[in-house]
């Protein structure tokens, strides 16, 4: 690390993933003014424009840990669920490298369904009632006492695809045979959970954590459905707004002290301390909020439209969480601003979708602090950016409401075109 006459170090930071969490997360990190370079693996088109990209796929363990000590990295920001889940964190720590990111003993709360599940239980955090099964026969014959619907879960990481809510009998029954005996997921559905449906708004917060202190960040909804109206199949999400206007006061200290404090605490008594951003995928039912799933990490699209909102240098942040004295920093939030991000997708997505399309207009747009464009699925070649993924880009834009970001943001579409674009008309408007 290069120090200043201050003593005060420049970073060089590794940003490990490629899709439009990570440019956000690059582009956050890229104000920081102790910043001397950012590299990015694998990164994308838009990612490019900020960071160094490195050919690395985000699950190369051996070749990130590699390229980390060869390059001196002072920083490694471990994005993704799989290299977190696989130990990534680890890794780099045992050859003396700071990375950001829960351990892999942490990062099972996310990993696996049978474990969050078992250790709310344990601990009293609330959730929807559940079974376990790693075995057809029992799973089927617990399924014909069942309420329907039903909800049909994959212990391990399926790339969002591991959950079902089944309607009936039959639907329940396939689901379990697509974990159980065709093997859709691998070993990731070797044992499955089966919970009850709930009902309510759904709303993320996302919370920096140190093990100890907890800073919840402003509350967040995406929108996981491909089509208008939240019909059609999951996708990884078409895009997301903040803040939940259903976050309450109320229901923040509610969930601030029966879910967010007694899952770090517990993480903790379980030898598992959580350091990293602890994501909550929370339920607002009628008997109160209810944790529906957690993420050992940044969410996507959710980070597309917080971070802009974050005032603080995320690397202060960072580095505080690592060293365990985030109560040292003041975490400063643009609270009376409200952002909303729209996901421009491939024709086709989350199925069949072709790449390398010519993406035009995207000089069209003015980015500045309140209109953002962050890239996902897109590469850079000769100075032209292609479609390289289902979602392609996500547009951010930071006003005083949601309504006049919502009126920013789809004015702004318009200008970008590339062949078979398709996007939700109706981000922020979803009334539950
Ligand atoms: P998960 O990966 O566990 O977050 O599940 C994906 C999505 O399925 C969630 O965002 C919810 O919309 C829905 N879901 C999961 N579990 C339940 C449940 N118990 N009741 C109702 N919806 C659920
Ligand atoms: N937006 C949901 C997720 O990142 O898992």
């Amino acid at each position: 690390m290069i120090l200043d006459e201050k003593g005060c170090g420049y970073v060089k930071v590794l940003v490990v993933g490629g899709g439009g969490r990570e440019h956000a997360l690059v582009w956050k990190i890229s104000q920081s003014p102790r910043i001397s370079k950012i590299y990015s693996a694998p990164g994308n088109g838009g990612i490019a424009d900020l960071a160094e990209p490195v050919s690395i796929q985000a699950t190369d363990i051996d070749g990130m840990v590699d390229f980390a000590q060869k390059q001196s990295i002072d920083l490694v920001v471990v994005a993704p669920d799989d290299p977190l889940s696989m130990g990534m964190v680890d890794a780099l720590n045992e050859r003396g490298i700071r990375a950001f990111g829960p351990n892999k003993r942490a990062a099972i709360i996310e990993g696996s369904k049978v474990f969050s599940k078992n250790f709310m239980k344990k601990y009293n955090i609330p959730t929807a009632q559940f079974e376990v099964f790693d075995n057809r026969e029992d799973a089927i014959a617990y399924l014909k006492t069942c309420k329907y619907p039903v909800v049909v879960k994959a212990d391990g990481l399926a790339l969002g695809k591991g959950v079902t809510i089944a309607e009936t009998f039959e639907k329940a029954r396939d689901a379990v045979d697509d974990c159980i005996v065709n093997k859709t997921f691998g070993t990731a559905g070797e044992k499955i959970v089966i919970e009850e449906f709930m009902v309510g708004p759904e709303v993320s917060v996302l919370c920096f954590t140190d093990g100890s202190t907890i800073v919840p960040m402003p509350s967040a909804q995406d929108h996981k459905k491909i089509y208008d109206g939240d019909e059609g199949p999951n996708t990884g999400g078409m895009g997301a707004f903040s803040p939940s206007a259903y976050y309450t006061h109320d229901v923040a200290n509610f969930c601030m002290n029966n879910i967010f404090i007694p899952t770090v605490e517990a993480m903790k008594k379980e030898d598992r301390t959580f350091k990293g951003v602890l994501y909550f995928g929370l339920m607002l039912t009628d008997e109160g909020p209810k944790v529906l799933e957690y993420n050992a990490r940044f969410g996507d699209p959710e980070t597309q439209v917080i971070l802009p909102l974050l005032d603080t240098d995320i690397i202060e942040i960072f580095e505080a969480i690592i060293d365990e004295r985030l109560n040292e920093v003041e975490v400063a939030w643009k609270n009376d601003k409200a952002a909303l991000c729209v996901i421009l997708a491939s024709g086709g997505y989350p199925r069949d979708y072709t790449k390398g399309y010519e993406i035009q207009g995207i000089d069209k747009i003015e980015e500045g602090t309140d209109l953002l464009l962050f890239h996902a699925g897109t590469k850079k070649e000769n100075g032209k950016y292609y479609t390289n993924g289902g979602r392609v880009l996500g547009v951010t834009a930071v006003r005083d409401d949601l309504e006049t970001a919502y009126e920013d943001v789809y004015s702004h579409i318009d200008k970008i075109y590339f062949k078979d674009m398709f996007y939700r008309k109706d981000i922020g408007k979803r009334v539950k």
